[in-house]
């Protein structure tokens, strides 16, 4: 399969234990090139439309709040079968629930502040990278 790509995010309790480095290396390790990062703190308006998706959900406002909590790093991330790839060394959601290797099982304190997001499909990775890049952003 062509190279393709997948939308990353280092989030606010990885950068407060000085991890984005411990965490990018994971990430090229399993295959994958950081083709755009930049770290940034979002406002509270940019998490509630990013994570809109997830706004009846019962954990919506504390993970808003967590989300803003600190800096983040926003990637492009490519390689082949990106998407997937990134998810398989990110590990499930609850680190409690990660395999032995994965970013969230090594690295995550709790389901909340797991260290990483990872867009789940082709589609939402294209929407969450437009939503932070701007196309001249992205150099593969
Ligand atoms: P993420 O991939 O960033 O997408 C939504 C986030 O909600 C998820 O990772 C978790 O960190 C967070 N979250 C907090 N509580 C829960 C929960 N009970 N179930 C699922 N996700 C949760």
């Amino acid at each position: 399969m062509a190279a393709n790509r997948t939308f990353s995010i280092i989030k606010p309790d990885a950068t407060r234990r000085n991890l984005t480095g411990a965490v990018t290396k994971m990430l090229e390790e399993a295959g994958l090139r950081v083709v755009a990062s930049k770290r940034i703190q979002m406002s509270r308006e940019q998490a509630e439309e990013f994570y809109g998706v997830h706004r009846e959900r019962p954990f919506f406002n504390d993970l808003v709040t967590f989300m803003i909590s600190g800096p983040v790093v926003v990637q492009v991330l490519e390689g082949e079968n990106a998407v997937q790839r990134n998810r398989d060394i990110m590990g499930a959601t609850n680190p409690a629930n990660a395999e032995p290797g994965t970013i969230r099982k090594e690295l995550a304190e709790s389901i909340e502040a797991n260290s990483v997001h990872g867009s789940d499909s082709d589609e939402n990775a294209a929407t969450e990278i437009a939503f932070f890049f701007k196309p001249e952003e992205i150099v593969g």
